[in-house]
């Protein structure tokens, strides 16, 4: 079953802004990525999704209940982009608070609450007020009210936005984590690199719509380049049946090259070539393209699509 499912879901405000006509399903146990620049409308999907916002066209389901529903919630978690804490208290008292609003059983509270203070990385720091805590400290508590009650499906908005390197990595682990317990994660982000190595497949929106969707490999694959690197320090002549490869001009006699591949098949083909040229290779990079590139191929793809539409 789809733990997640919309069909053409909208949320406009007053006609403008917010996001329109998204359809997607996502299963279980995944990290799926929701990503644009900002005022691309993830926000609102979430919220719409939480039943925060009344959609103004569409359906959605999540674990197969009617959005805004109190069912379609009951195993729903869900880090909001900014969240204003009750500063005075304490980290562990914000979640003995949310413990409570989320009805888990007092005695299991003390357990649960230690386990997911150790989950988020906040151990020996939860005793301090919430009006001390960095940036950082207050997106993990976040965190583990979000992850309090373990639930099925979390929506995280923006989770590393006010993050270090670090503490980027550590929310990046907490995803994997929960996927590999069966979780589904549903990941709201602007920052591309971020969900490289933690999503599985993606939808990316603009403007309010999705450009694309699908496996996140699969939309990376917008152009293969490959380095090839010459053996030796003098300089060689390639083949001329190189050049149609080549990616710009590129001066002759050099032991570096760039090539555009239409396709990563192309590789043994141009190996072939070159060892029948007599050019040693000593290293053959793929180099993976840019995910800000990846992005704008996907959103002129869809601008150009739209102008043919449109004829
Ligand atoms: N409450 C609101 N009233 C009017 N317009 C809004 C409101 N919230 C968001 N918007 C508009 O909807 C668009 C999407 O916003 P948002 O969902 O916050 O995007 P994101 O989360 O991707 O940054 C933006 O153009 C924003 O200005
Ligand atoms: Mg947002």
């Amino acid at each position: 079953m789809d733990v997640i499912q919309t069909k053409s879901l909208t949320k406009t405000y007053d006609g403008k802004g917010g996001i329109s006509d998204v359809t997607l399903s996502v299963g279980e146990g995944i990290v799926y990525g929701f990503l644009g620049p900002n005022g691309s409308g993830k926000s609102t999907f979430v919220r719409t999704l939480l039943g925060l916002l009344q959609p103004t066209g569409g359906e959605g389901y999540i674990l197969g209940e009617p959005i805004g529903t109190t069912k379609s919630r009951e195993q729903v978690g869900y880090l909001p982009e900014l969240f204003r804490y009750p500063d005075w208290l304490t980290g562990k008292q914000l979640l003995e608070s949310h413990a409570e609003l989320c009805k888990i059983p007092a005695r299991q509270r003390s357990r649960r609450i230690e386990e997911v203070i150790e989950l988020v990385g906040m151990a020996g720091r939860e005793t301090g007020r919430i009006s001390g805590f960095s940036k950082g400290m207050s997106q993990r508590i976040g965190l583990a009210c979000a992850i309090l009650n373990d639930p099925k499906v979390i929506f995280l908005d923006e989770p590393t936005s006010a993050l270090d390197p670090i503490g980027r990595k550590d929310v990046r682990d907490l995803m994997v984590y929960l996927r590999d317990q069966g979780k589904t994660v549903f990941l709201n982000s602007h920052l591309l690199y971020e969900v490289e190595s933690v999503c599985d497949n993606v939808s990316i929106v603009h403007q309010g719509e999705i450009v694309a969707q699908g496996a996140w490999r699969e939309l990376m694959m917008t152009e293969a380049q490959v380095e090839i690197v010459t053996a030796g320090t003098g300089a060689v002549q390639f083949p001329p049946f190189i050049k149609s490869w080549q990616k710009g001009n590129e001066e002759e006699g050099r032991t570096r090259w760039i090539l555009q591949l239409e396709d990563e098949r192309d590789i043994p083909k141009i190996l072939h070539h070159l060892s029948s040229g007599k050019v040693d290779v000593h290293e053959v990079k793929p180099i993976t393209p840019h995910l800000e590139d990846v992005f704008m191929h996907w959103v002129n793809r869809k601008k150009e699509s739209a102008y043919v539409d449109n004829r």
